[in-house]
């Protein structure tokens, strides 16, 4: 299907930012902690879930039974660890491209939204002072169902004022890409064809379509 782009949905962490590899540093600290290892290839399964979500996938891989009551204490300790990392980030850690690619779609008149599942996108967005570039924030601050269900991007579709299938959504994650199609919205996979296979074309990092945008 060819469609004409009236709006742009971005992920945060892992296509703005890369904030990635920090959640995989903490949950891993977090595995070790607990007697298990925790592998790059078992994070894919975390990526654009949300925290809680994230930790029972952790624990399956781990093999632990946990009450609640633990859980809400092995995501908050995860989350302290994460906090600490992410901090004392600034600008530089802006994935290349990132910056200049939203700054070409807005001068085209193409809105800008992001949809995160973080609850510290405020956070980050602060220290790297890049709100301004989106017209409309969704972040898991905002919606209670977690990708891969579309409310995060119905969501921001809704508050842009754009219908879905006019957006496009960028996307480091399988659940994300299975969350924008299911929101009937265009989707661009960030990072590798390998693990991003239902997504309607992938490049390596938003840089890419700066070059091909020109
Ligand atoms: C997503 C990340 O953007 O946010 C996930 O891809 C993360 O890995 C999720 O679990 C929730 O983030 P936070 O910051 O609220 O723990
Ligand atoms: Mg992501």
């Amino acid at each position: 299907m060819i469609r004409e782009m009236r709006a742009a949905i971005f992920d945060l962490d892992g296509v703005i930012v890369d904030t990635a590899k920090y959640h995989y540093l903490a949950w891993k600290r977090l595995a070790k902690e607990h007697g298990f290892d925790f592998t790059e290839l078992d994070n894919e399964r975390l990526k654009g879930v949300s925290r809680m979500q994230s930790l029972e996938i952790l624990l399956e891989i781990g093999g632990l039974t946990v009450d609640e009551a633990a859980r809400a204490e092995m995501a908050a300790q995860k989350n302290g660890w994460y906090i600490d990392y992410i901090r004392n980030m600034d600008a530089s850690e802006l994935l290349p491209g990132a910056t200049e690619y939203l700054q070409r779609l807005r001068a085209r008149g193409i809105k800008t939204a992001l949809g995160s599942a973080s609850k510290n996108a405020p956070l980050i967005l602060d220290r790297l002072g890049i709100a301004a570039l989106f017209d409309v924030i969704v972040d898991g601050n905002k919606v209670s169902k977690v990708k891969p269900d579309p409310e995060v991007f119905l969501r921001g579709a809704e508050e842009l004022g754009i219908p879905p299938a006019s957006c496009v959504v960028f996307e480091d994650a399988e659940a994300g890409i299975e969350a924008a199609r299911r929101a009937g919205m265009g989707t661009v996979g960030i990072g590798s064809p390998e693990i991003l296979r239902k997504a309607d074309i992938v490049v390596p990092g938003l840089f890419e379509l700066v070059l091909v945008s020109a």
